[in-house]
C-alpha cells in the first residue's frame, strides 16, 4: 500500500524543542509523533512454517517461591476488577522486574487471566529491543503472518488506526465490532502470556473487552462439559490470510496460513484450570460431528461467550497502561467506537507462544 511508505518515514534529525503529549515540536514548529519509529511497515519478507518447540512455562518456576506474589509487595494499590477476572495494579514498575519477578507475574496473570498495570512510561519508552527481551522471558516470540510491525522488528504485532488509514480488520459490514477471540489460535502452539500497550490512544473509546474462559466453562452443566471435553476442533488462519491477500489490511501474507486441531476444553499447564477454547474468529468445525451438529454447537458456545457480561472485564486505556493476559484461559475483543473522532490509536503486542493446548480430558488424541 502506498500509504505505508508515507507513514513509516522516520522523523527528521531536527532537534526536538518541546514535548507535548505523545508529540514533539521540531525547530520548524512541526509536530513529530513521538513513536514514529514504531509505526507499521508491511515488508514483503516471507517466513517458513513455524516448527514445534518445547515450551517451558515461567509461571511454573514461581510455584516454588515462598511468596509468588512478592512482586506486588511495593504496589500502592491492587484492585480486583471483577471477582473472577482481572487485577489492576498501581505503583509497580514492570521495567524493574527481574527474572524472578517476571516468573511471578506470569503465574499471577495465569491465575487472574488479566492484569492491568498503570503508569508504565518507563516500560513503554524502553523501546523495541527491550520489548523483545521482555517477551522472550515468557516464550518463543511469534511473528504474525499478516500484521504490520515496526521496521526491523517483525516480532512486534501492531494495531494501528488514524484519520487516514487502518490496518485492522474492517467492520463496515457488521452491526458490531465485538469479535471474541484468543490470538492466532490457529497455530499449533498458540500464545500464552501476552503483553499489549498503547503508544497513542483516542481521548475516549477504544477500550478492550476480556472474558474468562474458565468462567464460561463453569457456567455449563457437568454433563455438558463432560461431552465438550471429548471434542476437538479445527482452528484456521486461512480466512485471515485471504482477507489480507484481497488487499485489505496491509495486503501481505508473510507465512502461509495453517490449520490445527485443538481440544474444545484445554487445561492450563501450571494452574491446572480448565478453559473453553473456541472462538468465532478462528474455530471452524468440530471433528467427528455432523455439519449441523458442529455449527449449532459452536453457535451455542459463541452466543454463551457473547452474552456473558457477568464474566467479563473492560479495560480503559489511560495513558501509559500495560496490559497482560493469558490467551489460554481468556478471550478478548477490540471495541472500535472512536472512528468518528479521527484520532490515532497505535498499539503494540508482544506475543510469546506457549505449549500445544493440553486436552482437559486425559488421553484425548489431537492427531486423528
Ligand atoms: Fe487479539
Amino acid at each position: 500500500m502506498s500509504t505505508t511508505e508515507t507513514e513509516t518515514q522516520q522523523v527528521t534529525s531536527n532537534p526536538t524543542l518541546k514535548l507535548r503529549g505523545n508529540a514533539s515540536v521540531n525547530a520548524q514548529g512541526q509536530e513529530e509523533y513521538r513513536y514514529s519509529h514504531l509505526l507499521p511497515v508491511f515488508s514483503s519478507t516471507t517466513y517458513p512454517p513455524l516448527t514445534p518447540f518445547e515450551h517451558s512455562d515461567p509461571a511454573a518456576r514461581a510455584l516454588n517461591h515462598s511468596n509468588p506474589r512478592a512482586f506486588l509487595d511495593n504496589a500502592t494499590n491492587v484492585i480486583e476488577i471483577t471477582p473472577n477476572l482481572g487485577t489492576e495494579v498501581h505503583g509497580v514498575n514492570l521495567r524493574d522486574l527481574d527474572s524472578d519477578g517476571r516468573d511471578q507475574l506470569a503465574l499471577e496473570v495465569a491465575r487472574r487471566g488479566l492484569m492491568v498495570f498503570r503508569d508504565q512510561q518507563d516500560f513503554i519508552d524502553a523501546g523495541p529491543d527491550f520489548y523483545l527481551q521482555w517477551g522472550r522471558h515468557f516464550g518463543r516470540l511469534h511473528i504474525h503472518p499478516t500484521s504490520g510491525h515496526p521496521q526491523n522488528y517483525p516480532e512486534l504485532h501492531l494495531v494501528y488506526r488514524d484519520a487516514n488509514s487502518t490496518f485492522n480488520f474492517e467492520i463496515e459490514d457488521s452491526i458490531t465490532s465485538t469479535s471474541w477471540h484468543s490470538d492466532v489460535s490457529y497455530e499449533r502452539q498458540p500464545p500464552g502470556l501476552t503483553t499489549f500497550f498503547l503508544l497513542s490512544q483516542p481521548s475516549t473509546g477504544g477500550d478492550t473487552l476480556f472474558t474468562s474462559q474458565v468462567s464460561t466453562l463453569k457456567k455449563l452443566s457437568p454433563q455438558f462439559v463432560a461431552f465438550l471435553k471429548t471434542l476437538k476442533a479445527v482452528h484456521s488462519g486461512v480466512e485471515q490470510a485471504n482477507f489480507s491477500r484481497s488487499g485489505k489490511r496491509g495486503g501481505i501474507v508473510r507465512r502461509e496460513p495453517v490449520e490445527h486441531v485443538h481440544p474444545l476444553v484445554r487445561k492450563h499447564p501450571v494452574t491446572g484450570e480448565e478453559a473453553l477454547y473456541v472462538n468465532r474468529q478462528f474455530t471452524r468445525r468440530i471433528l467427528g460431528l455432523k455439519r449441523e451438529e458442529s455449527e449449532n454447537l459452536l453457535k451455542f458456545l459463541y452466543d454463551h461467550i457473547d452474552k456473558g457480561g457477568d464474566l467479563q472485564a473492560r479495560v480503559k486505556w489511560t495513558p501509559n497502561t500495560v496490559v497482560l493476559w493469558d490467551n489460554r484461559v481468556t478471550a478478548h475483543s477490540a471495541i472500535v467506537d472512536y472512528k468518528d473522532s479521527k484520532e490515532r490509536r497505535h498499539g503494540a503486542r508482544i506475543t510469546p507462544q506457549a505449549e500445544r493446548p493440553i486436552p482437559a480430558l486425559d488421553g484425548l488424541s489431537l492427531d486423528d
